[in-house]
């Protein structure tokens, strides 16, 4: 999609199809990836408590008194940019890319050597699990120096992306937006969407437990995105 134009002279109506399903997907990716994002942080704010206080802090520092925030007072917020970041690596909404592979037209077929003795056939899709990675401690297959991705993945720890600790992430096991020439088109846009949306609600809100809140939820099998398996509520508190 990214790569081809078209001239209006060709448009017929195969085209119109293709366009109304290229809007279609950029609603479906648009939407519920940036409103899960913000579930998800919502939900660990809950359960961690000091790290919803050190945001909402940074909040009403740029927010001011002001009621509206600009684009670029928020790409300056660096706490929430750690925020966001961590629920992405965390929940990262798409568990999986795909891709299929394309031979090189001449030379040596592509194979998994030296993890696999394995020839890839041409046109054989690949399925690369997001989630697997994002939560991997270390991976050590055919390794002898085990490589650290995310040491106790199942910690919400925004500070694994503060400034002083960047050189300690591994950014190759990092891909909550995909990877290479087809990764997301709408990233700008999706962690605007999430930054704006938590922070006009924590601008003068906090969230806590209710009856209803969870503590742990199992991922929905019935989705092609990351989802929990039950609804999450939280009680909505305004200053
Ligand atoms: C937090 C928000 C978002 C997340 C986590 C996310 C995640 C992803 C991921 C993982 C992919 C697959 C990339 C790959 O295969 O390497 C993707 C593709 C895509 N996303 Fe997003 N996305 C987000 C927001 C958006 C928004 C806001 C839009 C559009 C308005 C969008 C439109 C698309 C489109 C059109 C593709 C297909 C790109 C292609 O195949 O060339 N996404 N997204």
């Amino acid at each position: 999609m990214k790569r081809e134009t078209q001239s209006q002279k060709d448009f017929n109506d195969k085209d119109l199809e293709y366009l109304v399903a290229q809007a279609a997907l950029f609603q479906t990716a648009g939407f519920e990836t940036s409103s899960s994002t913000m579930t998800m942080t919502l939900f660990e704010l809950v359960h961690n408590t000091a790290i919803q206080d050190r945001l909402r802090s940074e909040i009403k520092e740029y927010f001011g008194y002001e009621d509206h925030i600009s684009y670029e007072r928020l790409q300056e917020m660096a706490y929430l940019g750690q925020v966001v970041n961590e629920t992405l690596r965390k929940y990262l909404i798409a568990g999986f890319v795909e891709r299929e592979c394309a031979q090189p037209q001449s030379g040596e077929k592509f194979t998994l050597k030296p993890h696999y003795d394995f020839k890839v056939p041409s046109g054989m899709p690949f399925y690369v699990s997001i989630l697997e990675i994002q939560r991997d401690e270390k991976v050590n297959i055919c390794l002898k120096v085990p490589i650290k991705y995310w040491p106790d993945p199942e910690k919400y720890d925004p500070d694994r992306f503060a400034p002083e600790n960047r050189d300690k992430i591994n950014m190759d096991a990092y891909m909550p937006f995909g990877i290479g020439p087809r990764n997301c088109i709408g990233m700008r846009l999706g962690l605007l969407q999430a930054k704006l949306g938590l922070v006009n609600l924590l601008h003068n809100h906090s969230v806590a437990k209710c009856d209803k809140t969870i503590d742990s939820f199992k991922f929905d099998v019935k989705t092609p995105i990351i989802a929990s398996n039950v609804d999450i509520y939280v009680r909505l508190q305004k200053d």
